[in-house]
Order: structure tokens, then C-alpha cells, then sequence
């Protein structure tokens, strides 16, 4: 029986709608809007795409947003200069440097820069040592989002095998520690496989919920994935002008009971909580996990 298709396109734009409400709520409390920076450096027009959606999906839910783009040899001291200039702006709430960065500019030290507080991608260290600890103040964008789209499909994750292909900062890594966690939507039995890891393909058919975050196009095949499992794809890869993601996508829903297409799964996900992260920041409050 084929897999039913997690929508993610939907998810987001009900969240969307939910955040557009409380953000209203919000301005009509407290006379503020809660506003995002992104910062652009360089020309990859891949990444120009990613900032102009988070950007138009600020605008959709009445939070502001203002871009500031930088030459592609742009050096980390001016990168630097900006960062800290926004920290201290306090009519930006919410901090966000588009990945990649250019070669000259080394990530960690720019992600190190933005204010915990403005972190609304959740990659500073702070934030990561929070959600270890369970007390989250942002959770990163695509693992929240992933966990919500299992938490509004129905998926039950307590003491489910959960197992995360890939270990990148950005996604596996944190996606692992956010299920793992004792709390609603998480308490998952987490297994982490990478590039070295030895029997990936035994590994990966003992998940209940398999998240593919490798960058590798089609790399999950039919024979990786347990019957009935939940497939959750994170991967964008361009192949011959086509998007595609790290799921051989046709044979795996074959035997998946539910999966994620790319585009219209994961994607909107991520933007959907980058709002919400941003009305936090503005809310000074800590991340609320629950929905
Ligand atoms: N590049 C790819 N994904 C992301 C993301 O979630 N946040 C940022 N800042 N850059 C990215």
C-alpha cells in the first residue's frame, strides 16, 4: 500500500495562520511588532531564494523583516560589525545569517556573535547546551519543524526507533537531542548514523521514523526503509534543474506508511518555525515546546 504523503505545504500554512493570530494578539498587548534581520552575504542565488521565503512569509504573518546583503568579499570583521550592530538594535528581535557563508568568513565565529537572546535560528551554543538540558529557549527551525509535523500527523515518537541519518550542526545533530528529550512529541529511542557509520542500511530498516539529512540525492532506498515506517526527507539537492531529496522517493513510499515530499514537506516547515522563533524573541519568553 502506498504511503500517505505528510503535506507539508499545509502544516505550515495552519501554523502560519495560528502565528498570524497570536502575533496580532501580541501587537495589540504590547504596541510591538516582532521584526527579523537576515543577513545575505554573497551572491548564491539559492540561498537569495531561501531569504526572499522567510522573508515573504514574515510579511504573510504580519512580522517585519529587513534584509541586509552583503558583498560576496565581505570580511568576518565587517560581517562581525553588523552582527553586533544588530544585537544591539532594540527594535530587532530576532538575528538570522543565512548559511553558507563565504570561505574568508569562518561560520562559528558569526553564529558565536549573535546575541543568544536574537538567536532565532537556535545555532548559538547557548541555545544548543539548553536544548541538551531540556530547557530550550529557541529550538532550531527544521528539527521543530519535523517534530511538529509528526506531532500533527499523529506519530506516536514515545519509544519509537528514532534514526537520524547525517550529524550537521544545522539539522541532524540537533534533531536527535530534540527527540530524544523527555517531553511531548520527543522521548524516542535515538540513533545517530553518519558517513562511517558501519551497517547504515541494517540501521536505518530498524526505524519506526527515519529522518534522511545527508545531502545525498535518492541515498535512501526501498530496502533501507522498515514497512510502515515514517520518512521524514530533509534533503534539496539539485539534479538536472529538478529538486530532489535524500529519499529514492517512488519506491521508498511503497513500503513507508507515511512520508515527507521535497518540495511541500520539510521546507515550509522550517520557515514556519523561524516565525514563531521570531515572536519569542520578541515575547523575551522562553520557546514554548508544546504546539
Ligand atoms: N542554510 C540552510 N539552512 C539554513 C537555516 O536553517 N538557517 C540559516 N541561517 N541558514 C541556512
Amino acid at each position: 500500500m502506498a504511503a500517505t504523503i505528510i503535506d507539508g505545504k499545509a502544516i505550515a500554512a495552519t501554523i502560519r495562520e495560528e502565528l498570524a493570530v497570536d502575533v496580532a494578539a501580541f501587537h495589540a498587548d504590547s504596541g510591538i511588532t516582532p521584526h527579523l534581520a537576515a543577513v545575505l552575504v554573497g551572491d548564491d542565488p539559492a540561498s537569495a531564494v531561501y531569504v526572499r521565503n522567510k522573508q515573504r512569509a514574515c510579511e504573510k504573518t504580519g512580522i517585519a523583516s529587513t534584509l541586509h546583503r552583503l558583498d560576496a568579499d565581505t570580511s568576518q570583521d565587517q560581517l562581525l560589525d553588523l552582527v553586533n550592530q544588530l544585537n544591539a538594535d532594540a527594535d530587532i528581535h530576532g538575528i538570522l545569517c543565512q548559511l553558507p557563508l563565504p570561505e574568508q568568513i569562518r561560520e562559528q565565529a558569526v553564529l558565536d556573535s549573535v546575541s543568544p537572546d536574537k538567536d532565532v535560528d537556535g545555532f548559538h551554543p547557548e541555545n544548543v547546551g539548553l536544548i541538551a538540558q531540556g530547557r530550550p529557549r529557541f529550538l532550531p527551525c527544521t528539527p521543530h519543524g519535523i517534530q511538529q509535523l509528526l506531532i500533527r500527523t499523529g506519530v506516536e515518537t514515545s519509544g519509537a526507533h528514532l534514526v537520524v541519518l547525517g550529524r550537521s550542526d544545522i539539522v541532524g545533530k540537533p534533531m536527535g537531542l530534540l527527540m530524544v528529550q523527555k517531553a511531548e512529541g520527543a522521548n524516542a529511542t535515538v540513533t545517530f548514523c553518519h558517513s562511517r557509520t558501519r551497517n547504515l542500511a541494517e540501521i536505518a530498516a530498524t526505524a519506526d521514523i527515519l529522518v534522511a539529512a545527508i545531502g545525498r540525492p535518492n541515498f535512501v532506498t526501498a530496502e533501507m526503509v522498515k514497512p510502515v515506517a515514517v520518512v521524514i526527507d530533509v534533503g534539496i539537492n539539485r539534479v538536472d534543474d529538478k529538486l530532489v531529496g535524500d529519499v529514492d522517493f517512488d519506491p521508498v513510499s511503497e513500503i513507508a506508511g507515511a512520508i515527507t515530499p521535497v518540495p511541500g514537506g520539510v521546507g515550509p516547515m522550517t520557515i514556519a518555525m523561524l516565525l514563531k522563533n521570531t515572536l519569542t524573541a520578541a515575547r523575551g519568553l522562553h520557546a514554548d515546546t508544546s504546539g
